[in-house]
Formats: structure tokens, sequence, C-alpha cells
């Protein structure tokens, strides 16, 4: 299985997006504050040529921390038929890559409950206590330190 990760434009994550991480809800929900800044980069996982994942990347700071050079990671998501093969966490050292190639110190997420685990297994902590997020349930902060 050969997974090529590449770069995408803003418009090209709204499909993965929506169908995955705002599930009947309308397509403009799938657009984020920050997709269309020069800063913001956008990954995209190719299985032979299907676009089968997504993530993104967006220089802000990581709330309550004086870290400088923070990056926040959003819209990660892969399609139900791809996963556990790896390409959640080629995403996830895309954007850790990016970050670090933009000299970035840190990458930081609100992680869906759910999600918590596929983090840890790629370097990522928890930070503070659970919350809820009105329109996608339990999230916990998390953060990768990149150097
Ligand atoms: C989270 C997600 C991106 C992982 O993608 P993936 O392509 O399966 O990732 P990988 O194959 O690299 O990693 C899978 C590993 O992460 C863990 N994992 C992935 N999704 C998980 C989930 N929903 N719950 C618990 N563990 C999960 C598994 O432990 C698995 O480990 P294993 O290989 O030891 O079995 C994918 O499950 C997804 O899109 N989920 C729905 C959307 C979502 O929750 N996105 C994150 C928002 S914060």
């Amino acid at each position: 299985m050969i997974v090529d990760i590449r770069q995408l434009a803003p418009h090209e994550t709204l499909p993965i997006r929506l169908a995955i991480l705002r599930p009947g809800m309308p397509p403009e929900s799938a657009a984020f504050d920050g997709d269309e800044e020069a800063s913001t980069q956008h990954f995209g996982a190719f299985l032979e040529d299907e676009l089968v994942g997504v993530s993104s990347i967006y220089l802000a700071p990581l709330p309550g921390s004086s870290v400088a050079a923070a990056w926040q990671l959003r819209g990660m998501a892969t399609l139900p038929h791809v996963r556990g093969l790896g390409i959640g966490g080629a995403l996830l050292e895309a954007c850790a890559r990016a970050v670090l190639t933009s000299r970035g110190k840190l990458l930081w997420c609100n992680a869906r409950a759910g999600a918590v685990a596929f983090y840890a297994k790629h370097g990522w902590h928890t930070i503070g206590e659970e919350f809820e997020i009105p329109t996608a349930g339990a999230h916990f902060r998390m953060a990768r330190q990149l150097s």
C-alpha cells in the first residue's frame, strides 16, 4: 500500500470534513476560520489517487500557554474504509514535519475523546480536563512538543 501525502487547496478538504466531522450539517459548517490564511496548510492522503484523508494546520496560540510558534491541528479525518492502516498517522506526521519546517515548536488540537488514543500513540499528551463542544461532544485538549 502506497500512501501519498500532498498539500491541498482549502476547498479540497471540505467533502471529507463534511462527511466525517460534520455529518448531517450544512456544507458551510465544514469550512473553518483561517482556512484561507497564507500560513495555513492543508494536507491530503491519497491511495492510488483517491483522496482518503485530510488534516490542516493553523498558526494559533495554545490557549493558556505562552509558547510562541504554536500551531493548531484541525479537520483530522480519514474515510472509514481505510482506517487502521496508518493513514491518519501519516497525516499527523506530515503536519508535524510542516510545523518544524515553519520553525514551529508546538502542535496542539481539541481532540475528540474517541481519538485521544490515536494522538497519544503519536507522542501527544492531554492538557487539563475533559470539556464539551456542543456540536461534537467530549473533547480533550492535546499537544505535542516538537523541539
Ligand atoms: C482518528 C482517525 C483520524 C484515525 O485515522 P486512522 O487512519 O485510522 O489512523 P491510523 O491507522 O494511523 O491509526 C489507527 C490507530 O489509532 C487508534 N484509533 C484510531 N481511531 C480511533 C478511535 N476512534 N478510537 C480509538 N482509537 C482509535 C487505534 O488505536 C489505532 O491503533 P492500532 O493501529 O494500534 O489499532 C480516524 O479514526 C477518524 O477519522 N475518525 C473520525 C474522525 C475523528 O475522530 N477525527 C479526529 C478528530 S479530533
